[in-house]
């Protein structure tokens, strides 16, 4: 995937419970709003308890509630489902609030994904988010969309009509 000033893109970005819990969700915002990509969909969302619970594999209430949610998480990592690490993923994603990100621009999608850096981040270049800022492909801080197609798809996931800002940021002239 290239980086390409010919098309605007959309991707979604989200800080993980790990990066909410460590204060760096500022400094991670900072680096897409400096790079000069838009944001046009932002919220904190906390899972709610017995949901996170549910995500363990243990009894909870509402079970409707529980598979509609566990579908929504499923349908967002659709090709990591059948993985042994799958369950400990979606124990970590739902353990606390994460804040939830749609960024637009020129070539978002791969750019926003080298400034994540590598999945494991003892691999990931210094200078990249995870590179500067985490140790365990378990704990990466963030996740960014490895396609455009999947990018519509995961901000169509966690966001509702309505939650989304089409705007022209001010210094847009300066940027293209
Ligand atoms: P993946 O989509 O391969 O990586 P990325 O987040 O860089 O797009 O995997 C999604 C998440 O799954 C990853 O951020 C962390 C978790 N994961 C593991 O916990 N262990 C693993 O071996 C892999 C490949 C991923």
């Amino acid at each position: 995937l290239v980086a390409s000033m010919e098309q605007v893109e959309e991707t979604y970005i989200m800080v993980k419970p790990d990066g909410v819990q460590r204060g760096l969700v500022g400094d991670i915002i900072s680096r897409f709003e400096k790079k000069g990509f838009k944001l046009t969909g932002l919220k904190l969302f906390q899972c709610p308890k017995d949901l996170a619970e549910a995500c363990c594999w243990e009894f909870i209430d509402d079970f409707n509630l529980f598979n509609i949610y566990l579908q929504w998480l499923q349908e967002h990592y659709k090709d990591l489902n059948s993985k042994p690490f799958f369950p400990k993923l979606i124990e970590y994603i739902t353990s606390g609030p994460v804040v939830c990100m749609a960024w637009e621009g020129a070539g978002v999608v791969a750019s926003a994904r080298k400034l994540i850096g590598s999945t494991d981040p003892l691999q990931a270049e210094p200078g990249t988010i995870r590179g500067d800022l985490a140790v365990q492909t378990g704990r990466n801080v963030v996740h960014g969309s490895d396609s455009p197609e999947n990018g519509k798809r995961e901000i169509g996931l966690w966001f509702k009509e309505g939650e989304l800002c089409q705007w022209t940021p001010a210094q847009a002239q300066w940027l293209r």
